[in-house]
Parts: C-alpha cells; structure tokens; sequence
C-alpha cells in the first residue's frame, strides 16, 4: 500500500515551489500533523543507528522489538537514522549513496505515513567517513589558525560532500570549551578561550549548512567539556557566573547561524542532567538564546539517566522528564540492552496518555522534525543524484592544506635550528608501524572521528592523505626511516571480558629491540633527526586520561637520540597530537619542537614544508600547555584566562607554553598601538572598538603573523581573569615590511556578571579603565557607563516560580505567599531560625 504514504505526505506538506523555502512552504504541515497517530508522531522523535542499508538485516539487538532493520519503518516509522562513530555501514562512496537512497525508498514505500527519513553522520573535521575524503585539521588545530574564514570556506566543502553521500545532517559543530586536557574530547574543542571557540564555531555552523541539503548541530549544549574529574560522562561542577561567562558564550555565538539543530550535554551541570534540565533546553536555549530549530538528544542518553547517572529510578521517568524538559528527538544506538525504538515509543504514548507530558508538546516536537525536513527539501527530493560524490569527494585540498599549515605550532627553536637546509641527511623516525608492519603513523595524523569512532584501522581504509614520511623524502638529501611501534587497539581490547582497556597515551607504544638497534645505529650518521612524539588517536571515555606524560618508550627514544648525536646534530620533535604531551624533561633534549596537532589529510605536506622552510609557521597555541603534566593534581586544568594568582605553593603551576605561544622563522615588531574611540560611554551602543597597531616583519623572510589584542588588567565589582582576547588578526607581510593592523575588539569579550556568588544579574561590561595589550605594548580603554553588549539580562528563575521561563504576577502572588508564611507565619519555628522553603534556595 505504502506508496500512497508518500504521495500524500508529500502532497499535504504542499510539494513543489512551496517546498522549496517559498513562504508557505510549511503549508500543509498541520494537516500532516493531524493526520499522524500519537505512535506515528512519537516514530517521527526517533532516531535509530543503522548498521547496514539492508532492510531484510536481522541483526538488531532483542531489546529493541522489531525483526528486521526494515521494520524501523515499516512497523515504527521513524523519522529519523544515524550512522554513529564516522561509521556508516560502508567506507565506499558509492555504497553509500546507493545504500542510502534504496533505504530512503524503501521506507517511503513501506511507511504508513509517507514522511522522508533523515540521516545524520559525525562528519566532524571533513566528511571523514569515506575513504578517500578531505580530513580536515582536527578541532584543536583549526584553533591555533586563529582564521574562521579559512575555516569556513574549507567546511562548505564539508558540507556538500556529506550531502552528496545522501546525508542531511551532521553532528557538528562541536562547541564545547576546550579546557581540560585530561578529558578524551580535547582534540574536539577549537580552543579555551570563549570568543575564539564561539568565533569558529559559528563559522563552521554556517558552512556546514552551505549545502541546502545538509543542517548543522550545535553540540553538546552546555557546558560538557569540563568533567569535574577529566573523565568523559562525569558531572561538572561550576558556577552561573562561569557558565555565563565562558561556557555559554561560544554556543550562544554559533547559534547566531542558526543551525538546524542542537544537541544536548550527555553529563550534568551543578548536579543535574543536562538531559533533564528544563533550565538549560528550554530557559536558556529556547527562550534566552530564542533556538527556534530541534534538540536531539545525545546517544541513549535518556537511558544515561539510569545508566551513568543513576539518577532516574527507571526508563519512563527519564523519558518523562527529558521530553519535557526540551528534548524533542531520541538517538538511540544499536548496541546492548538499552531500551530500543519500540520500549521509547511505548514509553512516551503510555505517559501521553495519562497525563505525565501533553500532547502538544509531541506535536511541538514533531512540528520542528517536519520543518526541518521541510527545509532540507526531503519531501521534494527525498533521495540524492549517485552520480555528484565522485566529483567532490577529497576535494577542497588548498582550503585543507592552508589550514594544515596554518595549525602548526613552532613551540621551541633553538638557535634557529629550523628551518631545516633540505640538504640534509635525516633519520626520520617514532612511532609508525604495528607488529604487522601496517603503517600506523596515519592514525595520529588524523585522530578520532576519522573512518571509524576512535579513527581509522591500521590496515586502512584511510581518508585521502599526505605522509611525513613522503613529503620529507623529496625535500631533503637522503632519508632513514625507522619508524617505532604504534598499535591503536588498546582502546577495544578486553572488551570480551567487559573490560574497556585505556591507557594515558592513548595507545600501545614501543621500541622493539630491533627498532633501537636501528636507530643507534642510524643517528651518528644523520645530519638532521626528526623525531615523531605524541599520542594514539581516541575518542569519548576511552580517550579520558589522568597523566599526559609522553609514553616511556618515546621518551627513551629520545634520550638515545641525545646520546648517539653530536651537540651540532639538530634534533626535531613533531609532535602528532590531540592534546598536550610531555614535558620540559623531555623537550630540553630537542633543539626544537614543532606542534603539529592531528593536522588531517594534508599533515604529511604541511609538516614537511615548515621543516624545510618551504612554509614559515605561523599558528599559536589556542590551549595552555600544563607543566607538569604527570601530577593532574593541581596543575589541570590551567588555561590563561584563569582568576589570579598566578603560582602558589611549591609547584609552578603556570603553563609550559601559554595560549598564544607560537614562534617564527622570522620576527615581528609592534608599535603604535591606539584604540578609538578610547573612550565609550555605553558598550551596549558601541559593541566594538578598533584597536590599532603598527606590526613590521623585521627578519629576513616572509611570514604570517597573528596579532593578538588582550584585556590584560581591570578592575570590577568581581575578579577578572589574568588576560581575555578581545580580537585578532592575521597578516602577511615579506621581510622588511610593515603595515597597520586594525582589530575589531569585541567588548562582549569584557563583559562580567557582576554582583555576590548567585551571579544572577545581568551581564555586563562595567565602568572602568580596560588596559589593552597587544604584545609588549598597552593602552588603555575607558568604559564611562556600565552597558550590556549582548544583552544577557538577568536570569528569572529566581523569581520564576512556576518554572515556565517567564515572571508573571502569578510568580510573585507565589513568592509573595511564600514570604509571608516563613518569615510573619513561622508558627513553631525560633526567632532567626525560620526555614525558609524556597525551592532554589
Ligand atoms: C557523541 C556525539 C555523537 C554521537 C553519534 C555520541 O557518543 O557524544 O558527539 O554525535 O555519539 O555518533
């Protein structure tokens, strides 16, 4: 019968013109709306991970209630299908795209109701789940390019290659605060700074919709990345002012792009669920941010709330209380025991019906999905032309390759021992190579979320990509490689026996006996060593780790390095990694050291380059670097733009290298800075002030140069962090020469909630003097009155007491009888010690 579905589904959302975006082009979906029972609108809220594209597969899990994968739409008829983990049913292209496209048609044939499905992908840094695909720079190197344009532009590719493959969704940007390195999704962050993460991240929210066909996803709404223990899923503790301050900031940026979508927090904040949180999906997201689009839930996270949390009592109590709290589409995985599609359906009908979530909040829900599918022209087109992936699939390979150079960080360089002369003999070598000889180097180079959830297998299939080992070869006199071993399966290993095996690396490492012997005899030989460090690609909880010392076979490599090489033979350190590894005890071995990240497809040329000096580095560190980063305690987390002091105790606590560290072949000198007007009398009127300076290239070749402008002392009603950036730039000059750099300071960068600890009031940029520094220079900004830039008024809930996110006469005829009974009433109680009864207290 099923096809009939289709055309009527398609025909009452009005097809055609309208359909395309034309101004009624939600026309008809009321009539849908009506014509859905309660099961078939609470299918539309699920979502559920595929395996395969077969719909007669019967590998489903037995919890989840249906016998074939077909079933999911003809019995269930669920809105919505991922391939979780950068893991589709297959790496190949056109399988994919043929794969989807039959499902897509199966499901229109054999669903009642006719409505499309939507498929969503992690395609997270590229449409990383193809071989052959771009993989961009990871997260954390797109930070240290300081270019949101360059990021942008090299996203759309992104975009239109994951629409080609027949996605229409992908669960990116990840807008997370990147601040604690112990965390296994550092590498997903773009940097601990809140305007440069809210800066790229909506760039990137925008081009990942570039493709009329694909939405974005602002993720993991809030506050996810700073685990009070480092550990994945672990509840953060923090403060209103923190979260106002720093955390929110970078997804309220992104949402400035409206993505289609937004996906929750899988942790807690301040001892609640984000899953569960009316305050932070409805309050905060929906009505202060006014997200008007859809909120996934994160993978079998209504389940976490029993799971990890153990917060709920059973599974109709979490479904209760997300559903109503904002969640309107559940992603369930295919693994295990977790209740499935048709324990979800049931479980939220049944509370429908009596009473426990209203139905028009289903129709809410549902209301969003279609529009959404509306939007990406699902009704109109629900299956994608086979023929476009071939054409874009691996492109955009300048705008990666660009990025790729820009990311790298010169951290250390000793007496200018880079740029190499290309003349020179070099032993290149660190891990690379697994006990079956699969080159294993590839894997560090593109990290996690890269054809598969913890990145690639060693045996391949790999992204397109560029090896060091390659482009070094062609660029200097004669090279020895003795790549060290490297085994990526940790992570999996002892998952028979249920137990998930981590190591602090992130990988198994070694010198093999073999290996050592080859290197000792290779150094005394080599004009040049350059020496791979670092750590195995990872992902989620399996990457958590609470020591980020480099592995001890690298370190050992490095000290019979030392030992087999004259004092004139320079020694390189590349660093492939996700966070930061390793310490001055080591690095103090290395004449220089060069952080390259997970630079994706184009690191092997981008790399090569900067040793030679065919490319002047020019990244900075968007992270602190910790110093001691054996000893968690106390050292992590430690970015810049922390509250003083600086350095107590016996440790020195302060970073290693500091966000903003990055060196050059060449030298940059600044003069005459200014800022206009120096004066502002209400940074609500003026959001921005320009902040000048003179930056001359004053060594002997060209180079690229970001300049940075901090607030860097002020004074106010509460602390202020030791520096925050207000702006950036990047330039490009040749040796010799100058130019005037206008930064736009963004005063919302300023801005303080300000008053005692319940940080409620709205936040603010106060009056004050603002000294501005950029380098060694500083200036100072005068904000006359204190003024709101993004008006951030204050939070009701205090006085909202029948949390319905807006304060109505009813909340103070409330708080007002409140009063009255606890403090003129308080029959019974002690002078002085009346309970007060108020529920936030
Ligand atoms: C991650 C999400 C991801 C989802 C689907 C979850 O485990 O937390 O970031 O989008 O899986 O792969």
């Amino acid at each position: 019968m099923k096809a009939t579905g289709a055309a009527t589904a398609t025909a009452a959302i009005g097809a055609g013109e309208a359909a395309a975006g034309g101004d009624d082009s939600y026309a008809g979906i009321d009539s849908l709306l009506r014509s859905l029972s309660l099961e078939q609108k609470v299918g539309q809220m699920t979502q559920v991970a595929i395996g395969t594209f077969d719909p007669e597969s019967a590998s489903i899990p037995d919890s989840f209630g249906v016998d074939t994968l077909g079933e999911y739409f003809s019995k269930l008829g669920v809105g919505s299908i991922l391939s979780g983990g950068a893991a589709p049913p297959s790496f190949d292209a056109q399988t994919v795209v043929e794969g989807i496209n039959d499902l897509q048609t199966y499901n229109l044939d054999h669903a009642d109701h006719g409505i499309p499905f939507l498929y969503g992908v992690d395609a997270t840094h590229g449409n990383v789940l193809l071989e052959g695909a771009t993989s961009l720079p990871q997260r954390l190197n797109m930070g240290s390019t300081r270019d949101p344009e360059l990021v942008e532009h090299a996203e759309r590719h992104t975009s239109a290659a994951t629409a080609s493959m027949g996605a229409h969704w992908t669960f990116a940007p990840t807008t997370d605060l990147q601040r604690d390195p112990r965390w296994g999704r550092f590498f997903e962050g773009i940097s601990e700074d809140p305007k440069l993460e809210g800066d790229v991240s909506r760039a990137r929210a925008r081009a990942l919709e570039a493709d009329d066909r694909m939405t974005a996803c602002v993720k993991h709404f809030g506050a996810y990345s700073i685990p009070n223990n480092g550990n994945d899923r672990a509840p953060a503790s923090t403060s209103m002012r923190d979260l106002r301050t720093n955390l929110f900031p970078p997804y309220q940026e992104a949402l400035k792009a409206e993505p289609g979508t937004v996906m929750v927090n899988s942790g807690a904040v301040n001892g609640k669920p984000a899953h569960a949180s009316h305050w932070l999906l409805t309050e905060i997201l929906r009505e202060r941010y006014g997200f008007e689009g859809m909120i996934v839930s994160d993978w079998d996270d209504l389940n976490r709330l029993l799971t990890n949390h153990d917060y709920a009592p059973d599974f109709r109590t979490a479904t209760k209380e997300s559903i109503n709290a904002g969640v309107d589409m559940y992603m369930i995985g295919n693994g295990g025991s977790a209740p499935g599609p048709v324990k979800f359906i049931d479980t939220v009908v049944s509370l429908v019906e009596d009473g426990e979530i209203p139905e028009e909040r289903i129709d809410e829900a549902v209301r969003r999905i279609l529009e959404l599918k509306v939007d990406l022209g699902l009704f109109e087109a629900p299956t994608v032309d086979e023929s476009r992936i071939g054409g874009v699939l691996g492109g955009a390979q300048d705008a990666s390759e660009k990025l790729a150079k820009e990311s790298m960080v010169l951290l250390e360089n000793d007496d200018g021992t880079l740029p190499l002369s290309g003349d020179e003999d070099v032993l290149l070598t660190g891990p690379g190579v697994d006990g079956n000889g699969n080159n294993t180097r590839p894997l560090m180079q593109h990290g996690g979320w890269s054809l598969g959830w913890q990145g690639p297998s060693a045996g391949g299939p790999f992204p397109r990509q560029t090896l060091l080992v390659d482009e070094l070869a062609s660029r200097v006199g004669d090279l020895t490689h003795v790549p060290t071993y490297y085994d990526n399966s940790t992570w999996w290993a002892g998952q028979g026996d249920g137990q998930n095996q981590q190591s602090d690396e992130n990988g198994d490492f070694d010198l093999t006996d073999q290996q050592e012997a080859d290197v000792r005899s290779a150094a005394p030989d080599a004009d040049a060593v350059v020496v791979v460090l670092g750590e195995g690609c990872h992902n989620e909880g399996f990457g958590d780790r609470d020591e980020l010392v480099l592995d001890e076979s690298q370190q050992r490599l490095v000290d019979i390095i030392d030992e087999k090489t004259d004092d004139d033979t320079p020694v390189v350190g590349v660093m492939l990694a996700g966070s930061p590894r390793g310490s001055a005890a080591t690095f103090e071995k290395l004449d220089a050291l060069l952080f390259a990240g997970e630079p994706g497809s184009d690191g092997g040329v981008a790399i090569a380059e900067t040793l030679v000096g065919e490319y002047n580095p020019s990244g900075k560190l968007a992270f602190s670097w910790p110093r001691n980063p054996g000893t968690p305690v106390g050292t992590t987390p430690v970015q810049y733009n922390r509250y003083p002091p600086t350095s107590t105790g016996a440790t020195d606590n302060s970073p290693l290298y500091e966000f903003g560290h990055g060196l050059s072949y060449t030298d940059f000198e600044y003069s005459n800075l200014s800022v206009t007007p120096s004066a502002v009398k209400d940074p609500g009127k003026a959001e921005t002030v320009t902040v000048s300076v003179d930056v001359t290239n004053t060594g002997d070749r060209h180079g690229e140069h970001i300049v940075e402008a901090f607030n860097t002392q002020s004074y106010g009603s509460v602390l202020q962090p030791l520096r925050r950036l207000v702006g950036y730039e990047r330039v490009s000059l040749d040796a010799g020469e100058s130019t005037t750099v206008e930064i736009e300071a963004d005063l919302a960068a300023l801005e303080v909630v300000p008053g005692d600890i319940p940080a409620l009031d709205a936040k603010l940029v106060e009056a004050g003097d603002y000294e501005l520094s950029v380098g060694g220079l500083s200036t100072t900004l005068t904000i006359k009155g204190a003024g709101s830039v993004t008006s951030d008024g204050p939070l009701v809930s205090l006085y909202d007491r029948n949390d319905d996110g807006r304060i109505t006469g009813s909340d103070f005829k409330d708080l007002l009888g409140k009063l009255w009974t606890d403090d003129d009433h308080g029959k019974g109680k002690k002078k002085g010690h009346g309970k007060r009864r108020g529920r936030r207290d």
